[in-house]
């Protein structure tokens, strides 16, 4: 087999494609054989070391992919040799061929293509807890959704609009957020050349929207909370700006607001059964066709680094899928 090893905390630079001897599963594992594989935020910070889950070295980084399974190890009933799959919250996807826990695997149906479910649990099932779980958002309210044209905000906008809200997507350049308002937002705020707090209360009559979706952090978290409606709720779902920020606990008073974080990988862990409902959800909003991710381009797997720094540079619209080499 073939994949990105990961052998210092050095990033993707110090990263090489090569040749690996192919792992057998062990008990509870199987082998899915890699055709696609999409790139999540925490991929860039896992080969950095700055992500919360730090595997051991050496690893072959690829949170999310896709593929046939090609081996089961031992104890594994549920699946069998040729089942379409999807794999998430693990390690491995950058690569020809993966052993991951079986656990970790879920069935797709006929009609899901290969890039389409290598694109979709991470991001939509983030989106889905923290919306409709976390900040059990109702229809008729207004979701502002940050960062809304990359991974997790495209399927927060999607799922928004299928929960029957109102959508206000905030970007940093024009062309986002035309693409925001063609997948259902509602109106979109450019924070880069508009006044995010000013602009907010233009759409929403002075009111501010009844939930704020961030997964930006940094300097937008500060503004977007003194905007939120009376009762909102403010979920804290990442900092891809890089800065944490601290709030002043007073306006969470004054507006009789919540702060609620959301930590996916842990809720799966935790949870399961509600994991597993929201999933049957989002599998039917995706049948129906009102969710679908947002592809912004397809490269090879050999190009990894290309895919890396184009969404560390924040040119990625959707999400980037590697296919198999
Ligand atoms: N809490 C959880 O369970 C959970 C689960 C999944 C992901 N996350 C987090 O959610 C965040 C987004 O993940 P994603 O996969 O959707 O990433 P993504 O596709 O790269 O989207 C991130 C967005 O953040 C904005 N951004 C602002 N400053 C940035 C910077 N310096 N570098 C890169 N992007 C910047 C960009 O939008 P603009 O250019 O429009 O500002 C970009 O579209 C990450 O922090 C990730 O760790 C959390």
């Amino acid at each position: 087999m073939k994949a990105w090893l990961c052998e210092t905390l050095d990033g993707i630079d110090a990263m090489r494609w090569q040749d690996l001897p192919t792992p057998e599963p062990r008990p509870g594992e199987v082998r899915i054989a890699i055709q696609a594989a999409s790139l999540n935020f925490p991929d860039l910070l896992i080969v950095e070391g700055k992500y919360q889950f730090k595997p051991p070295l050496p690893f072959v980084p690829g949170g999310e992919f896709s593929g046939t399974v090609e081996a089961l190890g031992e104890g594994v009933t549920h699946l069998k040799v040729g089942d379409r799959v999807a794999a998430v919250g693990s390690v491995g996807g950058f690569g020809t061929d993966a052993c991951v826990a079986a656990t970790h695997v879920l069935p797709l149906p006929p009609s899901m293509p290969w890039d389409d479910a290598a694109a979709f649990a991470f991001t939509y099932g983030t989106s889905h807890h923290a919306l409709m779980d976390r900040a059990a958002l109702q229809a008729g309210e207004t979701v502002l959704v940050l960062g809304a044209a990359g991974g997790v905000g495209t399927a927060a906008i999607q799922i928004a609009k299928a929960a029957g809200a109102k959508v206000i997507a905030g970007v940093s350049s024009d062309e986002k957020a035309a693409m925001c308002l063609t997948i259902g937002a509602d109106a979109a705020i450019n924070y880069t050349t508009q006044n995010l707090r000013e602009t907010l209360k233009e759409l929403t009559a002075g009111k501010g929207p009844d939930v704020v979706y961030d997964p930006v952090g940094g300097d937008l978290a500060e503004q977007a909370f003194r905007s939120i409606a009376w009762r909102g709720r403010y979920l804290v779902v990442g900092f891809a700006a890089g800065g944490i920020p601290a709030l002043p606990w007073n306006l969470a008073l004054l507006k009789g607001a919540a702060v609620v974080g959301v930590f996916w990988g842990d809720f799966v862990r935790r949870e399961p059964k509600v994991f597993a409902k929201g999933l049957a959800q989002l599998m039917q909003w995706y049948g129906e066709g009102r969710v679908k991710p947002v592809i912004d381009c397809r490269l090879p797997m050999t190009e990894l680094p290309a895919a890396y720094r184009r969404m560390g540079t924040r040119q990625v619209i959707g999400k980037v899928v590697m296919t198999r080499a």
